[in-house]
């Protein structure tokens, strides 16, 4: 009798401390989203992804600091053998393919194109980067470039890790232009801009492309924008971002003086294009009545409207669309951020809601002092070692970097640049933790 209250009372207690211990992990997780199970075999003290929020400009330093506060020393990778195995293993997360991933047919796979002529070489690689980073499918990058960049493309894309070399591969080509006059395409705006019109003549094989200028940075998975394609009505073949979101201080309604689509135009720095489709349009336009095919159409629009364009093929594409508005797809700003979007006042809503997705910082934003928030996101890239943590190599330096700019325009709404790419890490962490921890736990 005895005895058996005495298991009872200590049945209770244990019933009880699991109860408890229940209730404090869940308080836990609401808490916070990061504690996950870390493996033993993890490396000591490496820190989850902590949620670092940044909930608005006001409250930032304080929030950045308790970031910082809340972050356990750097692991150093040499502290032991252990360690530094399954730190890389750990870092070398992002890159990893599943094995369905491997096997993705060539026809499922991300098209993504860039033209880089001139300076560009290092930009156009830390955009590609961005790309690598993040993304989970197959892609296939189509670089045109001069002959004088070719080696240097090859070179430094042999030196990537393996890890991430294996989720892409890339096509180099000179830069052509298959009707006119090529001199006068070149010099369309800017040396070899004007090549991008060609990609659904040259690459004939591919169904669709992702078009993005050199400038141009992925906070989150290219499989993201590319998605939008599958949303395309039965009209639309190409998708952009409006130029600006307010009409009244945009270029196109206050200076062109051409055509252009919609109220304020279209931005070609990131464009989504279905090149089966627009190989096979007839489109509108104000030279011919019977509508004419994408590569019969470019020499003649070119010739009647060269002294009026100032933005070289952003003026023909806008032209284009304008007479042509049901084959467009208009995406919102936070695919295609650029500079404007904060300069003059926060003007992309989008982009508050849900963090930039795509970042262009155009008019050499990344290279000189004027937009410090997008110079900070391009070197935080650029200079990411592959094998390394994410969040203590990238995203913490970041956001120590994003309070230097508060006093800046883009500065001042740091968590407009910061959401997305906290969410991206978070879910690249997490996948890693279900395929790797996932099954050694389960043993
Ligand atoms: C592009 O358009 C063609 C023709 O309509 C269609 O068969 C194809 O699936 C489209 N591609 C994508 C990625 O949506
Ligand atoms: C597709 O969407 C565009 C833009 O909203 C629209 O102008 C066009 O009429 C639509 N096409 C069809 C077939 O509904």
């Amino acid at each position: 009798m005895k005895l058996r209250n005495k298991a009872a009372a200590l049945l209770l207690l244990a019933l009880a401390a699991l109860l408890l211990a229940g209730l404090s992990l869940r308080a836990r997780r609401a808490a916070s989203p990061a504690p996950l199970a870390r493996p033993a075999s993890a490396p000591p003290r490496r820190p989850a992804p902590g949620p670092a929020r940044l909930p608005g400009p006001g409250a930032l330093p304080g929030a950045v600091q308790s970031a910082r506060r809340r972050r356990p020393p750097r692991p150093r990778p040499r502290d032991s053998r252990r360690g530094a195995a399954s730190l890389k293993k750990l870092a070398r997360r992002p890159g990893e393919l599943g094995s369905f991933q491997a096997v993705l047919p060539p026809e499922l796979w991300i098209h993504l194109a860039v033209v880089a002529c001139g300076n560009r070489l290092e930009e156009t690689l830390v955009m590609l980067k961005s790309a690598v980073l993040f993304s989970h499918r197959k892609m296939q990058f189509h670089i045109f470039t001069e002959e004088s960049l070719k080696s240097e493309f090859d070179k430094q894309l042999r030196q990537w890790p393996d890890s991430y070399t294996k989720k892409f591969e890339y096509r180099i080509y000179p830069i052509t232009f298959s009707v006119g006059n090529p001199q006068e395409w070149k010099k369309l705006f800017k040396p070899c801009a004007a090549q991008r019109l060609f990609l659904p003549v040259i690459l004939k094989d591919v169904d669709s492309l992702l078009y993005v200028d050199t400038d141009v940075l992925f906070l989150r998975p290219v499989d993201d924008i590319w998605k939008l394609l599958r949303q395309f009505n039965s009209t639309q073949l190409a998708a952009m971002a409006p130029e600006h979101e307010i009409p009244k201080i945009g270029w196109y309604s206050r200076f062109a003086r051409h055509p252009f689509y919609g109220s304020a135009g279209v931005n070609s720095g990131v464009m989504l294009m279905n090149l089966t489709r627009i190989r096979s349009a007839q489109f509108k336009n104000s030279m011919i009545p019977t509508g004419l095919a994408w590569e019969d159409m470019l020499y003649p629009l070119y010739q009647k409207y060269k002294n009026a364009i100032t933005w070289g093929d952003q003026d023909l594409l806008n032209i284009i669309f304008y007479f042509n508005p049901e084959c467009l797809y208009v995406f919102p700003c936070q695919w295609n951020y650029r500079p404007d979007h904060c300069m003059y006042g926060s003007n992309c809503r989008a982009a508050e809601r849900e963090g930039v997705s795509v970042l262009h910082g155009n008019r050499g934003v990344y290279h000189d002092e004027k937009q410090p928030t997008f110079k900070a996101l391009y070197e935080a890239i650029r200079d990411f070692p592959f094998q390394d943590n994410l969040f203590q190599s990238m995203y913490y330096p970041l956001q120590l970097k994003f309070l230097e700019t508060v006093h800046t325009l883009c500065g001042r709404i740091p968590q407009v640049f910061l959401k997305q790419i906290e969410k991206t890490m978070k879910r690249a962490y997490e996948k890693h933790v279900i395929i790797h921890v996932g099954p050694n736990q389960r043993r």
